[in-house]
């Protein structure tokens, strides 16, 4: 079902953001570096989850879902191109593909980053009146995903807690998902109640702790083949990782609980409001889950 929703929409979101650089940049280099990290591909999960969010709430999907969703993915391809940058991870492979500095060299690497998340913001301006400008900006900005990239570098000095370390996935990687689930709920839902945001919520915030815990631990297990980008790097960063703190085992339990919390959070809200399909948003669980001797 998942799959099926993605064969439909992704290749809208991938228009979207196309047409939009491809009218907005006006300098040649700088469109090509925008358009090769966008082109590299990725998972896209956060335009998939903002929109199977809208959709489990009975949505039907529009240009503007679309718009917003495709500017969400333009902030993460954005924070991917830095993140890679030699500043920061250093990292040379990403997508399957050299990193967007090994193209294009470090400066057009940050300007086509710069490129990115300002177009994003001109993107989500022109849908739902705006009303989505804030709740990104917040997200993507300096008390959401930059910030948790401040305390990520910070954190290569000294051994976190478990606790430290929780803030520092909720904000890198969880704030950008959770702009996801709330986005596809406001977009979805009159009148939300309270118990209702409070469940997708718990949903929204599991599933980005949890996907940060499995980049963690993937980074440990898979090769570079599979992962597309450099494996072993947060040994080599000495970053404070799931598995780092609480060793594989520990980590892959820790992912668990996160997993089932989700799930149970769904159920919920399936109990709740009777017009209320969680079988998407399931599948994107099942999507994370690590099988007994992967
Ligand atoms: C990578 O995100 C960075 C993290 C927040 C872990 P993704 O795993 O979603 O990367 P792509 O978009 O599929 O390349
Ligand atoms: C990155 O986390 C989170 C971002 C905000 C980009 P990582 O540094 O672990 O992501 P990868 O492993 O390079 O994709
Ligand atoms: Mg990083
Ligand atoms: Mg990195
Ligand atoms: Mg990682």
């Amino acid at each position: 079902m998942l799959n099926d929703f993605s064969t439909i929409h992704l290749p809208k979101v991938e228009n979207v953001m196309e047409e939009f650089i491809d009218e907005n940049a006006k300098a040649d280099t700088l469109k090509k570096a925008m358009l090769y990290s966008i082109h590299a591909g990725g998972k896209r999960i956060r335009p998939l989850l903002l929109l199977a969010t809208a959709k489990s709430f009975g949505t039907t999907i529009t240009w503007e879902h679309l718009a917003v969703a495709g500017a969400l993915e333009m902030v993460h391809t954005y924070s991917l191109i830095h993140d890679d940058l030699p500043a920061m991870d250093n990292d040379d492979l990403r997508r399957g593909k050299p990193t967007n500095h090994k193209v294009f060299g470090e400066g057009m690497a940050v300007l086509a980053g710069d490129g990115l998340l300002t177009s994003a913001f001109e993107l989500t301006a022109k849908a739902f009146h705006g009303e989505f400008v804030a709740p990104l900006a917040h997200a993507a900005g300096a008390s959401g995903m930059v910030a948790g990239q401040v305390l990520d570098i910070e954190g290569e000095e000294k051994s976190l807690t478990l606790d430290e370390l929780k803030e520092v996935h909720e904000k890198k990687t969880g704030a950008l998902l959770r702009f996801a689930v709330s986005t596809g709920v406001a977009m979805a839902v009159e009148k939300e109640t309270p118990k209702i945001s409070e469940n997708m919520l718990v949903y929204a915030k599991s599933f980005g702790l949890a996907f940060q815990i499995r980049d963690d631990i993937l980074d440990i297990t898979k090769s570079t083949e599979e992962l597309g980008k450099t494996a072993g790097k947060d040994i080599v960063m000495n970053k404070s990782t799931y598995p780092a703190l609480l060793g594989l085992d520990g980590a892959k339990q820790a992912l668990s609980e996160e997993l089932e919390k989700a799930k149970r959070a769904l159920k919920n809200v399936e109990s709740l409001d009777s017009n209320f399909d969680g079988q998407l948003l399931e599948e994107f669980i099942e999507m994370l889950e690590i099988k007994a001797g992967e």
